[in-house]
């Protein structure tokens, strides 16, 4: 790591938000009600070539990681799958019914993500995914994907998924030392990883994913080292290397590691800095934040083409019309408005049998957050934005630190994040947080930006 990078994360380590939305979750205010969200999601169909994506999440796991902030709850009863599906089901059929945009407008993904979707049978998989696609038209150029813990995914549900469609897959891996393990709760043997990635290879899927986590307790540039050369013999096409989120205020259990195992800071930073080393060098490239692809892969040739996307999920290739989000917790994204459905999954299916429906929360966009969305984006994706003048004005005072730092560039317009900024990409998207900037969070709500 640079000296440079290296003395200013003092600076710059503060609560900061990751980035998959404008305006981020804790400052959605305006909602929609179940009327305007369907007219949003129809609207979002009607729009020139318009597809659409789905993404469906199953919140069950059957051991809890202590470090994990995903939304998930823990069961050994697989009783609780059946009806869960049926429900999931049942809320897309209420969308269907609502919306008939969805038979007409082509389907380009599905994701399944969560908690573990490998949770449910490859029965029950390929229900929900038979739902989605025995109507309607599915896109030439379709991407199914589906996130896989590799303890417990099984070959039949990785073979009905490939005979669906699905060709990619994101195995949960977050580092391979043993110590590491025992502390978040996760004992997942190497030879899990290699087993699941070799089987998804063997069957046909021609993209596998690594989720990769640093900043994780007792993790050390040796143990990162290891994780990463044992990674690389891999050869996944993609790697998200997140940092680790500690927000035990929302996740109970991640007080179940003592902070004091926390690498934090500069020691945060420099796993990072040595995994990305290690990654470049062996043919990697460095995508957007905390993501890496191999040449070939469509993420790296969408950051070249500049048609990287950001969203819930993460970083796509592509963006849709339409981001459709079913089961419990999920978010759905029309571009001018988001929906979640209720966290709690109890609830989330008494509310879809009593009404077809289900909202925790939701947000119109008013005009000024689709100019900072579209801005907020441009800097996630390609590093750069160009800005009218009197924002421009503005953020520039606003990140004049920054500028005097050597992290950002303006240049007729456009602020630019240089090299050494690249760490710091979600304190440059809180310079275009207007929101967040007239209204400051009292109360501890993100992790760190490091
Ligand atoms: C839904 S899980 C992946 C699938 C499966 N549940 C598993 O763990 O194998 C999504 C990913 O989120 C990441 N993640 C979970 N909790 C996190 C946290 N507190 N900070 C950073 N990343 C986290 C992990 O890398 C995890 O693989
Ligand atoms: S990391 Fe994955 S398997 Fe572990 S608790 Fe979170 S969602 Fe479940």
């Amino acid at each position: 790591m640079s000296t440079s990078v290296s003395s200013l994360i003092g600076k710059y380590d503060i609560p900061a938000p990751r980035y998959t939305s404008y305006p981020t979750v804790p400052y959605w205010e305006n909602d929609p009600n179940p009327q305007e969200w369907m007219h949003s999601v129809a609207g979002a169909l009607q729009r020139p070539d318009a597809a659409w994506a789905a993404y469906i999440h199953v919140p069950f796991c059957e051991t809890l990681c202590s470090f994990c902030g995903c939304n998930t709850s823990i069961s050994r009863n697989h009783d609780i799958e059946d009806p869960y599906v049926t429900d999931v089901l049942r809320e897309f059929d209420h969308y269907r019914q609502n919306v008939p945009e969805l038979d007409k407008a082509p389907l380009k993904e599905i994701h399944f993500g969560g908690g573990s979707p490998t949770f449910l049978s490859a029965g029950n998989l390929a229900r929900v995914v038979e739902a989605l696609t025995s109507r309607g038209v599915i896109a030439d150029e379709h991407e199914f994907s589906i996130e896989i813990d590799p303890r417990r995914a099984r070959a039949d549900q990785l073979q009905t998924l490939y005979d669906l469609g699905f060709r990619r897959v994101s195995l949960g891996v977050q580092d391979f030392d043993p110590e590491v393990q025992r502390l978040i709760n996760r004992n997942q043997p190497y030879s899990d990883t290699v087993r699941v990635s070799e089987l998804a290879r063997s069957i046909g899927y021609t993209s596998v994913n690594f989720d990769l986590v640093y900043g994780l307790p007792a993790q050390y540039l040796e143990t990162i080292r290891d994780t990463v050369k044992r990674t690389i013999a891999l050869r996944p096409d993609r790697i998200a290397l997140y940092s680790y989120a500690h927000v035990p205020w929302i996740k109970g259990a991640q007080r179940l590691f003592t902070e004091a195992d926390l690498p934090s800071g500069p020691d945060k930073r420099a796993l990072y800095e040595l995994a990305r080393e290690m990654l470049l060098e062996a043919g990697y490239q460095e995508v957007g934040m905390d993501h890496f692809a191999l040449e070939q892969d469509p993420l790296w040739q969408s950051a070249l083409q500049g048609t990287l996307h950001r969203n819930f999920m993460g970083y796509t290739s592509r963006r849709t019309e339409l981001l459709l989000g079913l089961g419990s917790s999920a978010i759905s994204d029309s571009w001018d408005c988001f929906h979640q459905t209720n966290k709690v999954s109890r609830k989330y299916q008494k509310e879809i049998q009593d009404t077809g429906h289900s909202t925790l929360r939701g947000h119109k966009l008013n005009a000024e957050d689709l100019e900072l969305r579209g801005y907020i984006l441009d800097v996630a994706c390609r590093l750069k934005t160009r800005l009218p003048d009197d924002l421009y004005a503005d953020v520039q005072d606003c990140l004049s630190e920054m500028a005097a730092d050597g992290l950002v560039q303006f240049e007729d317009n456009w602020l630019i994040v240089t090299e050494s900024g690249r760490a710091f990409l979600r304190n440059v998207c809180m310079g275009l947080d207007l929101r967040m900037r007239r209204n400051k969070p009292e109360a501890r709500v993100f992790s760190q930006a490091i």
